[in-house]
């Protein structure tokens, strides 16, 4: 995973398939370089902006906007005392998963359920205890010779009081599934009737960057600890993630800023602010963001079909975020191996093991998926996909020879 911390920076000429890094979207920057520049111009702006702190829950502008936006668009009931912005979304995570699991005042290890596995890498190390995660793997329907999808497969009659809070990324990393509205109703049922919160990690999807290929609804209420982020819109060096929940979580999140960070950045929220008062973010994600990952996924779809169709190869239907997951049935070696191979041709991926948190023995999806991001540069994604598709090709000849 190193490789993948030092993503861009370090590996210079290596062909970064690994990362979740968002792609560099000339009209988005373009945007944000005019923000840059109002905020430049702007009286006392920049002063206020990198000069003071703000409050411990975030910059009370940014919030209001936020809280508004998200009124208005979906009617939700929430005000400024329902959002906290946090040091990027990751932060949050590590915050909230260690507000509801680990050692409870009763004297109970309480767990994160994570019922929809290959889930996001992030989350794996989050736990201040031990033994952090219950986690099921999802059923999978074949779609067409290459594709499939998986579904929540939860068997929630066989409910462990054990569970603090159940937690999904919509989109899925590294998968690029969304689950369906019914299986988030079901979700939020089986939340509700245990009086745990639902965690909906929405760094991805709606309402913004809006990296969302079907057709679903976004959701919040108060049994929903909905969790967002400015980074896939093209802004990760800022680190703001924004926290939507009942006004007990948002306190317990501020306090916990203030313990280990005095406050969140302000740069974010900042360049940010205009667009969220318009709804301009909203538009981008609709016409700019969303299309141009949506034709990235189909031309990295239509590349590794076409030179994989003899293989016995699925990849997940891509709906949504940034990356493919790729599925080599029967490959005669495991992920890792085929990672450490590219990794010697310039190519680097993650191999599918790391996307199981807490199921201890690796499973066979673990041994026999790798991600891909195709967020990259056109040409990057194209010579890296032909160099993983002659590894492949390679691998499935060891078994023949
Ligand atoms: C599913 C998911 N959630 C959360 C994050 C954290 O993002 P950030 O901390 O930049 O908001 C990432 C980062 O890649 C992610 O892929």
């Amino acid at each position: 995973m190193e490789d993948l911390g030092q993503a861009l920076a370090v590996n210079e000429g290596m062909l970064m398939l690994g990362g979740g890094n968002p792609a560099h979207i000339p009209e988005v920057e373009s945007v944000l370089k005019a923000s840059m520049q109002n905020l430049l111009e702007a009286p006392g702006a920049l002063g206020r902006v990198i000069g003071d702190y703000s409050p411990p829950q975030g910059d009370p502008a940014f919030i209001e906007a936020v809280a508004d936006l998200l009124r208005h668009e979906y009617g939700w009931n929430i005000g400024p005392r329902n959002v906290a912005l946090t040091g990027g979304s990751q932060c949050a995570f590590f915050m909230l998963f260690n507000m509801f699991a680990g050692a409870a005042e009763d004297g109970r290890s309480k767990k994160i359920l994570l019922p929809m596995c290959p889930e996001y890498i992030g989350y794996a190390n989050l736990g201040l205890a031990p033994d952090f995660f219950t986690t099921t793997l999802p059923s999978m329907e074949l779609i067409d010779k290459h594709t499939f999808k998986y579904h929540v497969a939860l068997d929630s009659t066989a409910w462990a009081d054990e569970i603090g809070a159940i937690c999904v990324s919509r989109p899925t990393n590294p998968t690029g599934n969304v689950l369906t509205d019914g299986e988030m109703q079901a979700l939020i049922k089986l939340a509700r009737a245990h009086d745990i919160p639902l965690i909906v990690d929405s760094a991805y999807g709606a309402p913004f960057p809006n990296i969302l290929f079907s057709e679903v609804q976004p959701l919040w209420d108060e049994s929903v600890i909905l969790t967002l982020s400015l980074s896939k819109l093209g802004l990760p060096g800022t680190r703001t993630g924004i926290v939507i929940a009942r006004e007990e979580v948002i306190d317990a999140i501020a306090r916990i800023n203030a313990i280990i960070n005095l406050a969140p950045t302000n740069v974010g929220s900042a360049l940010m602010l205009d667009l969220f008062r318009s709804g301009e973010v909203l538009r981008l994600g609709r016409e700019v963001i969303k299309p141009y990952y949506e034709s990235k996924a189909r031309e990295a779809v239509a590349q590794l079909t076409d030179e994989l169709d003899a293989y016995p190869f699925l990849l997940h239907k891509p709906e949504g975020a940034i990356f493919l997951w790729l599925w080599f049935k029967d490959l005669p070696i495991t992920s890792e191996i085929l990672y450490q191979r590219l990794k010697d041709r310039g190519v680097l991926v993650v191999p599918g093991h790391y996307f199981f948190p807490g199921m201890g023995a690796e499973t066979q999806q673990g041994r026999e998926c790798l991600r891909i991001t195709y967020a990259q540069a056109p040409e990057v994604v194209e010579q890296g996909l032909a160099i993983v598709a002659d590894a492949v090709r390679k691998a499935y000849a060891e078994r023949r020879a």
